[in-house]
């Protein structure tokens, strides 16, 4: 499977009733809680369930097809090569969704929009990418940002040793929040490397709308940061 091959899909998802699909999405819920319970608490089960959640809300606003898009927000982080190294995601994915009798059509659709969010859409458009990629993306990047992407910079951080901020390193536009800050691996060069640059990355108008009001608690936030430095407040 190939990101470049990402195309439109008219979904033929097998014609089961709705029960028949909620047992089948609690039990991948239940699989992929106790695959990422234990895991790093930036990426953990409750990382998951918030894309889930976020996934389906802009699916009602957006379109796209509900079934599809859940199960693809639950496995959009298996396989993922920065916490496990364990087999690709295409494997893992497979297995699962085998397990629960997917038919391969449908699998090979979820692991083509597990590996677009993945990659952050580095090599698909956004025309090249269906409606549910673009969801499940949009529903991964709103929780790097806002209140719980601030806690879980500082979180992922603190897992990494890195520091919370080099004051020696601070330039004078970072005080505006504008400029781009120095790599220098702190949670707070984060927000300028990723978290300040994710509004403007977000593909549907829905989450463009929240990803507006999230960016600016972050300007807030950063301005406080700054002015706590120079105890001003
Ligand atoms: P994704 O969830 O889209 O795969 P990442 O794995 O890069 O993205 O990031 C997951 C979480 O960890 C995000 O909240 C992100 O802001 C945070 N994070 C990633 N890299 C860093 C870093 N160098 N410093 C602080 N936080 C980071
Ligand atoms: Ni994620």
């Amino acid at each position: 499977m190939h990101l470049l091959t990402i195309q439109k899909y008219s979904f033929l998802f097998i014609d089961i009733c709705p029960m028949e699909k909620e047992s089948v999405l609690i039990e991948l819920q239940n699989a992929i809680r106790r695959k990422f319970e234990y895991q790093e608490t930036a990426h953990d089960y409750w990382h998951v369930v918030r894309v889930v959640k976020m996934a389906k809300h802009l699916a009602k606003l957006e379109g796209g097809n509900v079934f599809i898009i859940e199960v693809a927000a639950w496995c959009h982080d298996v396989g993922d090569y920065k916490f496990e190294q364990q087999d690709s995601a295409e494997v893992q994915i497979t297995q699962l969704l085998n397990k629960l009798a997917f038919p391969p059509a449908e699998i090979n659709t979820i692991i083509s929009i597990v590996e677009a969010v993945s990659f952050s859409g580095a090599k698909a458009t956004r025309d090249e990418m269906s409606v549910e990629t673009k969801i499940v993306q949009d529903a991964d990047r709103l929780d790097a940002i806002g209140a719980i992407g601030i806690a879980r910079c500082f979180a992922y951080a603190g897992h990494k040793g890195h520091g919370i901020f080099h004051p020696e390193k601070r330039t004078v536009n970072q005080k505006s929040c504008e400029a781009i800050a120095p790599t220098e691996g702190t949670a707070i060069a984060h927000f300028y490397d990723k978290l300040l640059l994710l509004k403007d990355l977000l593909n549907t108008e829905s989450a463009q709308a929240i990803g507006v009001k999230r960016h600016t608690f972050m300007e807030q936030y950063l301005n406080q940061f700054y002015k706590e430095l120079d105890c001003v407040i």
